[in-house]
């Protein structure tokens, strides 16, 4: 890895928020003094009851509990749209980019957001959703699925969002898990000029989802779809009978906002569930400082509203902050790999975020696509999801953003709410490939596999010694999942999952997931979920799923299934397990590379011993270390002559 400096372009250090010794200065504030640091953060959201109280919570068994602002009233949907009609009233808000790109581009002011929202809200009611219920929203990148999230929050519903990329099984499975009896979709999304059967997938998740009771279904193509009468209802004949005034729930603080499900180690997903005032503070707090945002930038995050980037970058943290956010319907490489720097001068778009995953994808098609574009209204840039390796963030950096704009890495994850170790734009020299430094109010500290808190340069793992607003309050339906995931490896702190470098600079290097959790293209897939996924199979006897390299995903996804007696593990099987894990989670967790293996590498009490695994996934073989302790150390021979790919 590099470790070369890029120093604060001089222009920026001058006209950002914060430079350099602004964050030492806040930094400093933060730790010493959280209770008035975050009161006076406070500041910046709008409160129907301005609370006293800062953050009150301990990381400790006997007395877990974490609250922030717990006295405050707000209702969230109002910071984000009501509170920004009187003076910028007739500021573009959402700012819509369709798949196709000779189609026009759709923008809503924030009056028109407040009507949009309003209606929207209104028919949640009529349709008997009440404060404190589940609202699941399945919707692709249009415009009505930020108006179903912000309906959700301005009558107190709590939103649980599913990407659209995800399978029926998988749909209904979350639908479950929190109870939702509304659930809102579309007739189909379009994606690279494909259409994505959304409703019908609903349907298909009927059988496994007996809490939902009606579907909300909003006409984007115009595409056939089967109505079910009694149980769906068209959103537009709803929305003509309905008022676009909704006065705002007062919420307190603490109440819920929204569960979005995650990947863990272990088990299904989880609903990791977010507050409501901790949370939109988190998001507005970040997107202001972390892209240096001012109302009037036209800002973009090309992530998928299904994914919790999506959530605080493009829904609740510009709109929080009064901004232009952009969305997209469609994807980087379609009709081709020039499309985002397209849109980028179409619509003179100042600030980019988005994942390495894509960045990769678009290098590999070479420099033409991006050269024939002009791209002079960039300033800023911005990476999440995975570590950018160095020659990725240089590409960004010299060809996309011709070496004037600085590159923001954050690291952060669904459990975090926002960014959490990320560059200031004014204020941090940047190292290509690392997250570099904590924001104000997050305390970082690496440990020991014993849990000792290591000081100076060095490499363990990262937790999170003290409470920030946006961290996440509770596994759903599951309180002592969350203390358990979370709290326990080490005690009195959250451990993140991540491993991590600190250098001489004090610089954080995220060096990736160290429990049983892959980082596809960005996206988290715990190895449990395909696992059981596999053995679902009336084939399969048994499966263990690790994660190997991979060019443009980061890491893909590595297989090895052992068969039932008498079945054959050839290439037809092959391409069927393959397509049987996407029917049962979705295409993000189709096996990368499918090893069959007559026996899996396990300790004497039966333990499968993973790091054997992923070193012959890795194509690593000279280095398995010990394996004297298996129970039939002649299986590795078998693993190693017949690996894949
Ligand atoms: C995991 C969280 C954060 C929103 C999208 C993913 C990895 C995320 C970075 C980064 C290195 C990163 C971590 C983390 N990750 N951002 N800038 N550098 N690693 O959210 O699905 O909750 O995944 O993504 O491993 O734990 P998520």
């Amino acid at each position: 890895m590099s470790d070369s400096l890029y120093p604060v372009p001089e222009q920026w250090a001058r006209r950002a928020r914060v430079d350099a010794a602004g964050y030492e200065k806040l930094y400093g504030r933060s730790i010493a003094d959280p209770g008035s640091f975050w009161l006076e953060q406070a500041k910046r959201l709008d409160w129907i009851r301005r609370p006293e109280l800062a953050g009150d919570w301990s990381f400790d068994e006997e007395d877990f509990h974490i609250s922030w602002f717990a006295d405050g009233k707000l209702n969230v949907a109002a910071n984000c749209v009501d509170r920004h009609l009187a003076r910028r009233g007739d500021d573009i808000a959402i700012l819509w980019e369709p798949d196709e790109p000779s189609e026009e581009a759709r923008r809503y002011t924030y009056r028109q957001l407040h009507e949009e929202v309003c209606r929207f809200a209104n028919v949640l009611k009529a349709e008997g959703v009440e404060k404190g219920d589940r609202v699941t929203i399945y919707m692709p990148m249009i415009p009505e699925a930020a108006f179903a999230l912000l309906a959700c929050a301005r009558i107190g519903a709590i939103h649980s969002v599913v990407f659209g990329g995800f399978s029926p099984e998988a749909l209904a499975g979350r639908i479950t898990d929190c109870d939702s009896k509304v659930v809102i979709t579309a007739d189909e999304g379009r994606r690279g000029g494909k259409r994505v059967p959304l409703k019908a997938n609903v349907d298909a998740a009927a059988a496994h989802a007996r809490a939902m009771e009606k579907v909300i279904v909003v006409q984007a193509t115009g595409g056939e779809v089967a109505m079910q009468p009694g149980r769906d209802v068209w959103y537009h004949e709803a929305a003509a009978l309905v008022s676009a005034e909704c006065p705002a729930e007062p919420m307190g603080a603490e109440d819920p906002l929204f569960i979005l499900y995650t990947s863990g180690s272990t088990g299904q997903p989880k609903g990791v569930l977010h507050s409501s005032a901790g949370y939109l503070l988190w998001a507005s707090y970040t997107h202001e400082l972390v892209f240096d945002y001012r109302p009037g930038q036209v800002y973009w995050c090309a992530a998928d509203i299904g994914w919790v980037t999506g959530h605080s970058y493009i829904v609740y943290g510009p709109l929080a902050n009064g901004g232009t956010t952009l969305m997209f319907e469609g994807v980087p490489n379609w009709p081709d790999a020039s499309r985002i720097w397209q849109v980028v001068d179409r619509h003179q778009v100042e600030i980019l975020y988005t994942a390495p995953t894509a960045l990769r994808a678009l290098m590999r098609e070479g420099d033409a696509f991006v050269a024939k574009t002009s791209r002079k209204s960039l300033t800023l840039l911005g990476t999440v999801g995975e570590p950018i390796n160095p020659e990725a963030w240089r590409w960004y950096h010299e060809v996309v953003g011709e070496g004037r704009c600085p590159i923001v890495d954050t690291w952060w994850q669904t459990e975090t709410g926002g960014q959490m170790i990320t560059p200031l734009p004014g204020a941090t020299a940047l190292k290509p490939g690392s997250a570099t430094l904590p924001l104000p109010g997050v305390d970082p500290q690496i440990v020991d596999a014993e849990g000792n808190v290591l000081h100076g340069p060095t490499e363990g793992n990262l937790c999170i010694a003290r409470s920030w607003p946006g961290q996440m309050r509770t596994v759903w339906g599951d309180h002592a999942r969350f203390f358990q995931t979370y709290f326990t490896t080490y005690r009195g702190k959250y451990f993140t999952g991540d491993g991590c470098r600190r250098d001489e600079d004090g610089y954080y290097w995220i060096t990736g997931r160290v429990d049983d959790v892959i980082n596809v293209s960005g996206h988290r897939m715990g190895t449990a979920e395909v696992e059981s996924a596999l053995v679902l199979h009336p084939k399969v006897a048994e499966a263990a799923v690790v994660g190997m390299p991979h060019d443009i995903k980061g890491q893909g996804i590595y297989a090895y299934v052992t068969l039932n007696a008498h079945c054959v593990g050839d290439e037809a099987l092959r391409t069927e397990l393959r397509n049987w894990v996407r029917t049962e989670i979705g295409p993000i967790a189709t096996p990368d590379a499918l090893q069959f293996a007559p026996g899996l590498p396990k300790t004497r009490s039966g333990k499968i011993m993973r790091r054997i695994l992923r070193k012959i996934a890795e194509g690593d073989v000279s280095s398995l270390g010990d394996t004297s302790t298996l129970a039939d150390p002649a299986v590795v021979d078998d693993l190693v002559a017949n690996r894949v790919g």
